[in-house]
């Protein structure tokens, strides 16, 4: 694999080495640089922005310019890892052309590799006529949040026999069509396991067991950021109790700024012996007056 910038040819040659390839989210300047030193392959800009950031209830809302105001914050981060967009809700599903000239705004001003597509079907056209406009595209399959209201509610996909096999189709159909990659989301071990086997092209797995060529976490749920009352899905292991350890440091903070213990005399700057000598002295000749 090449030392510097991962490459699309790497991620096929991780695949045929049987190197797990490693994705993560990430969605602005700090979460691309941890994502980065951490040896990430590939960095997405999810959609999941809109949940996870923006605090949306789905990704439905996210507009294209908002993804490209985080792909640009996430691509000054990164110096290794291929960086890859999701194309928002709406921004590819109207025609050809409009796919293929938001496609260039997240490539020509957001600096990515890449963009994703949610679904297969009718979107295996759409894949075909990026990727001769010149443009990678990584598929996306199995549970698609921008088909929620399609799906009824967040649940695993392909469960029964039938819509297992449509998966299978759906990633060759993709492969077909030209992605370079297929990301599977939340489906029986077993399917995402032929769907690997099936297809040439690295299949990334998010809840889809551990015989994907590689794996996805959205940051902020690997790193344990999201707090008291949010739904922990299973296929998500939390690494750190991030949002425990940056509630005690902020928790610490409020306590010693109440007390007085910070700021200390040493977090505090001060006047030159000559500076300091010559302002006492003008403020007691002020206070004489
Ligand atoms: O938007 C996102 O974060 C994603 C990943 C979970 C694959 O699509």
């Amino acid at each position: 694999m090449a030392e510097n910038r991962v490459t699309i040819p790497d991620l096929l040659s991780m695949k045929r080495a049987g190197q797990k390839i490693a994705m993560v989210t990430a969605y602005d300047y700090p979460t691309a640089r941890l994502a980065d030193a951490a040896g990430a392959d590939v960095v997405l800009v999810g959609d999941s922005v809109g949940n996870v950031v923006l605090g949306y209830h789905s990704t439905m809302p996210v507009t294209l310019d908002e993804m490209l105001h985080h792909t640009r914050a996430v691509a000054r981060g990164l110096s290794r890892a291929l960086l890859v967009s999701d194309m928002p809700f709406m921004s590819f599903n109207v025609s050809v052309e409009e796919t293929i000239r938001n496609a260039g705004v997240l490539i020509k001003e957001g600096g990515v590799s890449a963009v994703k597509i949610e679904g297969a079907g009718p979107r295996c056209e759409t894949v075909r006529a990026l990727c001769e406009a010149g443009i990678s595209v990584m598929g996306h399959i199995g549970l698609t949040p921008q088909s929620i209201h399609q799906l009824g509610e967040f649940k695993v996909q392909g469960s029964a026999a039938d819509d297992a096999s449509r998966l299978v189709d759906e990633a060759k159909s993709l492969a077909r069509a030209g992605v370079f990659c297929i990301v599977v989301e939340v489906v029986p071990r077993e399917v995402a396991a032929v769907i690997t086997r099936e297809v040439s092209v690295p299949v990334i797995g998010i809840g889809a067991g551990p015989d994907c060529d590689g794996q996805v976490l959205v940051f902020h749920d690997l790193c344990g950021l999201n707090g008291p009352g949010e739904k922990r899905p299973k296929h998500v292991k939390e690494y750190v109790d991030g949002f425990g350890v940056l509630n005690e440091a902020v928790a610490s903070y409020v306590r010693e700024v109440r007390s007085g213990a910070f700021p200390t005399d040493g977090h505090s700057f001060h006047l030159k012996v000559g500076e300091r000598r010559a302002f006492f002295a003008r403020q007691r000749d002020a206070e004489k007056v």
